[in-house]
């Protein structure tokens, strides 16, 4: 029977809400389910996102934005009806949490307060992001455009992150870049993703010297004054004006 299936369905994600946020909230230790149902606004969220996303995927029109606004305006947390949301998601204290119309999250993936799963502009089309599995994002951290977040990567409270993040990564920072990789602290040439070498800029600087150093010469030779007294010119090292920024996980 198609009820019955349903209330199934809705009665093991339900238990499943309450056992992750037991999992990973220590704070829930000796709180009932009924408590845990009336007072968590990570669950409350996901619960009505829940019924907002299967009328908005059923073409329902308007109720999907009404119950993702009430729920919302009780918890501070803002999901898309049209948002992706796998199994296993936990949101700890949730004010601030906005999680984009095309963002997808995979299973057990942990936000907490202050997230935004957002676009960069006015783009149309996939412009969120997508959190692969067992992801934890820390508060207040921005992830931007339509990157992928690797199974089991880490993001740190604050980061913005414009890139894609590798699996199992730590990722820190504005922008965010990653720290550590399986564990292990990033390291050779391309651990420090903001300061990189600028090859051109270094030859550059090399052909300004030589042309100094022979202008010196000449200017001792013809007994005329050297131009510029000699000096090398100034070779600023080259940054991009524009586009996304290189650096970041
Ligand atoms: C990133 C985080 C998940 C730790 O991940 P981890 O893989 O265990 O990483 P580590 O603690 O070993 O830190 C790795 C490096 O990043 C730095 N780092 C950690 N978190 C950072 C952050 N949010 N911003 C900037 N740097 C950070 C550490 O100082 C360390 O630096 P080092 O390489 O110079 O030693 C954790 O620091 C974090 O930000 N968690 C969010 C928790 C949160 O939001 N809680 C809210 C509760 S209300």
């Amino acid at each position: 029977m198609p009820g019955r299936k349903l209330l199934t369905r809705i009665v093991s994600e339900i238990r499943r809400d309450i056992a992750s946020a037991r999992a990973r909230d220590p704070s829930t230790r000796g709180v009932g389910p009924a408590q845990l149902l009336a007072t968590w606004p990570g669950v409350q969220a996901l619960l009505a996102h829940r019924v907002a996303h299967a009328l908005e995927e059923a073409g329902v029109p308007a109720l999907p934005r009404a119950i993702a606004f009430a729920a919302r305006t009780l918890t501070g947390i803002e999901i898309h009806p049209a948002a992706s949301i796998g199994d296993g998601l936990f949101i700890d204290h949730g004010s601030g949490v906005v999680i984009g119309e095309t963002a997808s999250i995979g299973n057990d993936v942990t936000l907490y307060q202050g997230v935004t799963l957002g676009g960069t502009g006015f783009s149309t089309g996939k412009r969120h992001p997508t959190v692969e599995d067992n992801v934890t994002i820390g508060s207040g951290a921005k992830l931007l455009g339509p990157i992928t977040v690797g199974h089991g990567a880490k993001i740190g409270a604050n980061s913005v992150v414009v890139s894609d993040v590798p699996e199992n990564a730590t990722v820190v920072g504005v922008p965010g870049h990653p720290v550590r990789v399986d564990g292990k602290r990033v390291e050779g040439p391309d651990a420090d993703w903001i300061h990189l070498p600028d090859p051109v800029a270094d030859a550059m600087r090399a052909l300004s010297s030589r042309v100094a150093e022979l202008e010196r010469e000449l200017a001792e030779l013809t007994g005329r004054p050297a131009s510029a007294d000699g000096e090398s010119a100034t070779v600023l090292p080259l940054r991009p004006v524009q586009g996304r920024n290189p650096a970041g996980g």
